[in-house]
């Protein structure tokens, strides 16, 4: 990566425009799009959430959308997903919100429908709901094909936990429509089989997602901020491509019930483009749909570089830009790329060890390089009572984390190594191809310690 002090200084002319989005305006144009903490509590939002959301908008982000949270008991059974299905979910909602709008951000709720598609465990779950009887990825359970009142019943369910949602004081709501989940499941030909009015030609396997456009809309009014998180390209045979999504999505947007389209990968591409990955591959599905659409476009994947943010915005290829694990990895990023201390900002590498490898253990979400990410209270960085004189020995990932916080809390911290540079077993790592990006917390611990 090169180092910002190696660029000319940059000016952010595009980055922290305000834009309007529905009904809120947002103070930049940096987004975390929704991903799944498993922070709930008996399906219930948390502190670990509150601490969570609030860093960010502490940080000077523009927009946090939620995590995909339940719409309906048959989206659900796991208690660390939200259960927006149940009026308790307000209360604690209506805590996080405020202390998130108390720094400037705004928040909007991710609801969502898994259809086919469940994680965690499947003991004692109700059955997977799909709109076909289609096996489901994660456990090759069939999926129930829902009778038409059972499609009324979830569509209904979408337009309640909106409500919900508005209740609470969020900012807005999101469909889930992507990554393969039961919107989608509804709009492709890939997985819709059905013979009805909900299946077969696109106006009907469009029919789910506009009726549930329509009971959201009729559940918070127009004055609510409404988006759509859609595949630019499902990335698998026999699904939508961006040809397709180019046709589909002004007819999702026409009688001008959406607010925001954000364009991210089907299922059968890289959901969260790892290290090997370049920089910002999939902006130009974003930028397909810009061309279509007369709403505020969001682009996502692998964009970790306030610098390409810029880039991407001065050339209109999108209206908000994600970085969703580069804001995990430093929540102080916005705040740091405004100021113009690029070279603070502790970048994420794309190793998915913290976030999303923790999710496959059903455990909570952290980072590889931001150990207080998801902790924030614990791990919040005080001045000790005792000053003392500390030596660390070993200057790989963990001896250098632990002299930066131990000079952060007012000890005199001496940091030894045996080799000639920092790094340890990193140095190792970023030897192999594709891993290049393994060298970087170094870069980031030497501009730490100079
Ligand atoms: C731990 C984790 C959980 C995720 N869960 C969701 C989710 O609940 N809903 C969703 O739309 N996307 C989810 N995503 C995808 C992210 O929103 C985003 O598209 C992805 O991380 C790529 O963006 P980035 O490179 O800026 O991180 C998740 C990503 C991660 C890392
Ligand atoms: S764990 Fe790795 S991929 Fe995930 S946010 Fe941290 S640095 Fe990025």
């Amino acid at each position: 990566m090169t180092s910002a002090s190696e660029r000319p200084q940059v000016q952010f002319k595009h980055l922290f425009t305000p834009l309007k989005i529905g009904a809120f305006t947002v103070r930049n144009r940096i987004v975390s799009t929704a991903h799944l903490t498993a922070f709930a509590e008996g399906g219930l939002p948390s502190e670990r959430h509150l601490n969570y959301w609030a860093s960010k908008a502490k940080g000077g982000i523009g927009l946090i959308i939620t995590e995909d949270q339940a719409v309906h008991p048959t989206a659900a059974t796991d208690p660390f997903v939200i259960h927006t299905y149940k009026d308790a979910c307000i209360e604690p909602f209506r805590r996080i919100v405020s202390a998130v709008h108390e720094h400037g951000a705004k928040l909007v709720a991710q609801l969502w429908h898994p259809g086919s598609i469940f994680y965690g465990a499947r003991e004692g779950s109700l059955p997977l709901w799909s709109c076909s009887a289609i096996p489901g990825s994660f456990h090759a359970e069939t999926a129930h094909a829902m009778e038409v009142e059972e499609v009324k019943e979830i569509i209904q369910a979408f337009g309640d936990s909106a409500r919900r949602m508005r209740e609470a004081g969020l900012d807005g709501v999101e469909l889930m429509g992507t990554h393969g989940f039961l919107i989608e499941q509804f709009m492709s030909p890939r997985t819709n089989e059905r013979g009805d009015e909900y299946g077969g030609d696109e106006e009907k396997r469009l029919r789910f997602i506009l009726e549930v456009i329509d009971a959201v809309r009729a559940a918070v009014g127009s004055d609510f901020t409404l988006g759509l998180r859609t595949s630019g390209d499902q990335f698998q045979g026999g699904g939508l491509g961006l040809q397709d999504m180019k046709r589909i999505m002004p007819k999702l947007t026409a009688a001008g019930k959406l607010d925001y389209v954000s364009v991210t990968v089907g299922a059968g591409g890289a959901i969260i483009p790892p290290m090997y990955m370049p920089a910002a591959p999939f902006v130009y599905l974003a930028a397909g749909i810009k061309e279509v659409v007369d709403v505020p476009v969001f682009c996502v994947g692998r964009i970790t570089d306030p610098v390409v943010a810029e880039d991407i915005l001065a050339k209109n290829q999108a209206d908000m830009v994600a970085m969703t694990r580069a804001n995990l990895c430093d929540p102080e990023l916005p705040n740091k790329a405004r100021e113009g201390r690029l070279d603070e900002i502790r970048r994420c590498i794309g190793c998915n060890e913290g976030c999303w490898g923790r999710l496959y253990e059903i455990l909570p979400i952290t980072c590889a390089l931001n150990p207080s990410a998801g902790r924030e209270k614990e791990m919040e960085i005080t001045p000790a009572s005792v000053k003392k004189t500390v030596m660390v020995i070993g200057a790989g990932i963990a001896g250098m984390e632990a002299a930066r916080v131990a000079a952060l809390r007012g000890h005199s911290v001496s940091l030894y190594e045996k080799d000639e540079q920092l790094g340890g077993q990193l140095q190792i790592a970023a030897k192999a191809p594709g891993r290049q990006d393994m060298a970087e917390p170094v870069r980031y611990y030497e501009y730490q310690f100079k």
